[in-house]
C-alpha cells in the first residue's frame, strides 16, 4: 500500500514524495516502510521537505516504522467518525492509513496527500459537481441550517466535524471572500480568498463543552497579554469559536501555504497514545528552530501559563512549529483553554520527566537545572523566568480584563501562586550560585 504526497511551493502543488508501507494489513505503526522524495523533486532547487525531520535526499529511505510526520495528517475527532462511516471501516490503528488517504485533502499547513485529492474530487463529483459557487453568511454558520450543512458535507465532507485539521472538537476550515462570504476551505478558489479560518464548536453537549470553548479566545487575551506569541484575534460567538489561521497567508491575490508540524511528528512520535517529556519536545524544537534559546524561552512560559491556568492539554500536537521565509519557529500559541473543566477528565499530558531517573520534576528550579544547555543560557532563562514570575502577579488582573469567568479565576488562584513563589525564588537560586 502506498500514498503520495504533494507539497505547496511557488503558488502550486507538486509531487515531491512517496511512503510505501510494507506490512499493511497490520496496520501497525511500528512496521517497515519505505519513503522517498521523488527524483526530480530532489533535485530541483529550493527543494523543500514535507517534515523537518525528513530533509530533502535522493536517498530512498527504509524505515522501520512510519515516519511520525504522517500523523499530523490522519483524520482525529469527529472528521474521523464521519470518513469511518464513509469508508464503512471499523476505528482502530489499521483505519489510520486508509483514513489518511481519504482525508488529508487540504489539511494544515502545506503537505497533502494525492489520494485524498483524488478522493475528494470523486465525492464532490457525485454530489454536485459543477454547480455554481455560493457562500454563507456569518448567520447560516451560526445557525448551521440545512443548507451549510449541506455545504460543508459536500463540499468538505464536515457534516459532524472536519477533516484534515486535528482536535477532538468539531472544526470546519472555513475561508471568507473578497464579499465577506464564508466558504468550505477546499471549494473556493485562490483568487478569492480573502481569510482563513478554523471555526469550532464546543467538544461535547455538557455546559463545561460550552464553558471552555467560550474562554478559549479570552484565553488567547490573556497570553497576548502576558507577551506569548499569539495571532489574530479569536472571536467567540453564539458557541461557535472563530480562529483565524495562521498557516495561510494572503498576499497579492494569492495564498501561501507555510509549513507546519506538531512537535509530535518533529520529536518522531509515533501514533497517538502518548505522554511525553517536556524535556524531549524541547528537545526535538532546539533541533530545526532558528533561534534556539528564544524558542526556549517562549517554550516555557507556554508551560508556566499551561500550569498557572490549568490548560492540562499540553499533549505534544498541541504545539508545533512553522517554517515562514525560511526561518523555523514555534508556531503561535493556539488550543489554550481551560482544559481542566473538561468533563472527560483531562490529564495533563506532557510532564517534566528527568531524562536519566524518567521521575516527574515538578519545580522550576529542577527543570532548569535539568535542561542540557551552557550555564551562560541557562542564567539568561533563569532571568526571562524570574521576570516572567513578576508579571504573573498581574495574571489575574489580565484575566479579569479579558472577561474570563469569574469562578475560574477563582479556581485558577492558588495555581497561580505556586507558578509566582516558585519563579520568585529563582532569582534567590542565581544570587545562590554565584
Ligand atoms: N490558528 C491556527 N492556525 C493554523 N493551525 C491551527 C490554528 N489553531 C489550531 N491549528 C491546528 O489545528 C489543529 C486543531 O486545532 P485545536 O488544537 O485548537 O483543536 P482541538 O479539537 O481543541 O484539539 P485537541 O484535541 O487537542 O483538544 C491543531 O492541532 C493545529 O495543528
Ligand atoms: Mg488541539
Amino acid at each position: 500500500m502506498e500514498c503520495r504526497f504533494q507539497i505547496f511551493q511557488d503558488n502550486t502543488w507538486k509531487d515531491c514524495a512517496l511512503l510505501t508501507l510494507l506490512n499493511p494489513a497490520a496496520g501497525d505503526p511500528r512496521t517497515s516502510c519505505i519513503f522517498e522524495y521523488d527524483l526530480d523533486y530532489a533535485f530541483e532547487p529550493g527543494a523543500e521537505p514535507v517534515s523537518l525531520h525528513f530533509p530533502v535526499t535522493a536517498e530512498m529511505q527504509k524505515l522501520d516504522q512510519w515516519p511520525a510526520f504522517i500523523f499530523d495528517l490522519i483524520p482525529q475527532g469527529s472528521g474521523r467518525t464521519y470518513l469511518l462511516g464513509q469508508l464503512a471501516l471499523n476505528d482502530g490503528p489499521t483505519a489510520d492509513f486508509p483514513l489518511m488517504c481519504a482525508g488529508a485533502f487540504g489539511p494544515i499547513g502545506r503537505v497533502r496527500v494525492v489520494e485524498a485529492v483524488q478522493y475528494y474530487a470523486n465525492h464532490i463529483a457525485r454530489h454536485d459537481g459543477g454547480k455554481p459557487l455560493h457562500g454563507f453568511s456569518l448567520e447560516e454558520i451560526i445557525g448551521r441550517g440545512d443548507a451549510f450543512n449541506e455545504r460543508m458535507l459536500i463540499h468538505s465532507m464536515l457534516a459532524a466535524g472536519s477533516l484534515g485539521v486535528q482536535g477532538a472538537a468539531p472544526k470546519y476550515l472555513l475561508t471568507t471572500d473578497h464579499e465577506g462570504k464564508w466558504h468550505a476551505d477546499g471549494a473556493l478558489p485562490d483568487q478569492q480568498a480573502f481569510e482563513h479560518f478554523i471555526v469550532k464548536r464546543p467538544r461535547g453537549k455538557a455546559p463545561n463543552d460550552f464553558k471552555v470553548l467560550k474562554n478559549e479566545a479570552s484565553y488567547m487575551k490573556v497570553a497576548r497579554a502576558m507577551g506569548l506569541r499569539t495571532s489574530g484575534e479569536l472571536r467567540y460567538q453564539d458557541d461557535t469559536l472563530f480562529i483565524p489561521r495562521f498557516d495561510r497567508l494572503v498576499k497579492d491575490n494569492q495564498v501561501l501555504r507555510l509549513h507546519q508540524e506538531s512537535v509530535a511528528s518533529i520529536a518522531g512520535i509515533v501514533g497517538f497514545e502518548t505522554t511525553p517529556s517536556q524535556f524531549n519536545l524541547l528537545k526535538a524544537i532546539c533541533s530545526v528552530v532558528d533561534d534556539k534559546l528564544t524558542e526556549t524561552i517562549e517554550f516555557l512560559k507556554r508551560d508556566v501559563l499551561n500550569l498557572a491556568m490549568r490548560n492540562t492539554d499540553n499533549h505534544a500536537r498541541n504545539t508545533a512549529v512553522q517554517k515562514n521565509d525560511g526561518y523555523v519557529r514555534l508556531t503561535p500559541l493556539f488550543d489554550f483553554a481551560p482544559m481542566y473543566l473538561d468533563p472527560a477528565g483531562i490529564p495533563r499530558a506532557a510532564r517534566w520527566y528527568h531524562p536519566d531517573t524518567n521521575k516527574e520534576l515538578q519545580h522550576w528550579r529542577d527543570i532548569l537545572a535539568t535542561l542540557e544547555l551552557p550555564d551562560e543560557e541557562r542564567n539568561q532563562i533563569r532571568l526571562e523566568l524570574y521576570r516572567f514570575g513578576h508579571q504573573l502577579t498581574a495574571l489575574e488582573h489580565h484575566m479579569q480584563e479579558a472577561g474570563i469567568d469569574d469562578d475560574i479565576v477563582a479556581f485558577l488562584r492558588p495555581h497561580i501562586a505556586v507558578q509566582i513563589q516558585q519563579l520568585q525564588s529563582l532569582d534567590e537560586e542565581h544570587h545562590g550560585a554565584n
